[in-house]
């Protein structure tokens, strides 16, 4: 996707080789204009999957995933990283363990938003070792439910997440896929296969 491409050029920061900050656009301060794209995109990529729920998890990924679900006309849900007050037990969980962080959260999603036969597109900021996904994928599972595809706004290319969901047979949308972030330079893969 062009915009977020350009986005990125003009606004992210290469802290390392490993890791791209995008805080001024997603994961601090948010683009509005820009997250309306992105959900016009990923609505347009999965407009004949007959979704009715989008997964995604917090805290980055809420912004992309509301305005997806504002598009399609269906309700974007976010797992949870610690049970809110109001929360029973009546939950889904999955264990989400980050090697970035080398920390293991227990992510839930109330039973009474996922249900068998809901078709489930899970989306996410970025996809890395895709540890996320697996949380969430585990969920849709539990939930009985259908899963139509995974959508990533950023995808890091060099990190085995998106090969991994790939070989699942499950459809990846990435929007922008980074295939190297080497000497302070962003460079991206073009146009990848989804599957
Ligand atoms: P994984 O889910 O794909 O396995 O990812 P990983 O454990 O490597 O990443 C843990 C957190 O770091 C996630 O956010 C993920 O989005 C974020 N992350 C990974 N690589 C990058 C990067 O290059 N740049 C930025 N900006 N973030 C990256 P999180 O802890 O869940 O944070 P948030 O959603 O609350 O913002």
């Amino acid at each position: 996707m062009k915009q977020l491409q350009d986005k990125i050029m003009q606004d992210g920061k290469v802290l390392s080789d490993q890791v791209l900050k995008v805080d001024s656009f997603l994961n601090h301060q948010i683009d509005p204009p820009l997250m309306k794209a992105v959900g016009e995109e990923f609505a347009e990529r999965f407009k004949e999957s007959g979704i009715t729920k989008v997964l995604s998890i917090e805290s980055s990924g809420i912004a992309p995933a509301m305005m997806t679900g504002l598009v399609l006309g269906v309700p974007a849900i976010f797992a949870r990283k610690r049970k809110s007050l109001t929360m029973s037990n009546h939950l889904y969980t999955a264990d989400v363990h980050s090697f970035t962080k080398n920390e293991t959260n227990e992510i839930s999603v109330s039973k009474d938003f996922l249900k068998k036969g809901d078709k489930v597109l899970i989306l996410d900021d970025f996809l890395a070792n895709g540890q996320a996904v697996l949380g969430l994928l585990d969920i849709v599972e539990q939930a009985e439910a259908e899963l139509v595809g995974v959508a990533i706004v950023i995808e890091k290319g060099f990190q085995p997440g998106g090969a991994m969901i790939r070989e699942k047979g499950i459809r990846v949308e990435s929007l922008a896929i980074l295939e190297s972030l080497a000497d302070g330079k962003v460079k991206f893969k073009e146009e990848g296969p989804s599957l």
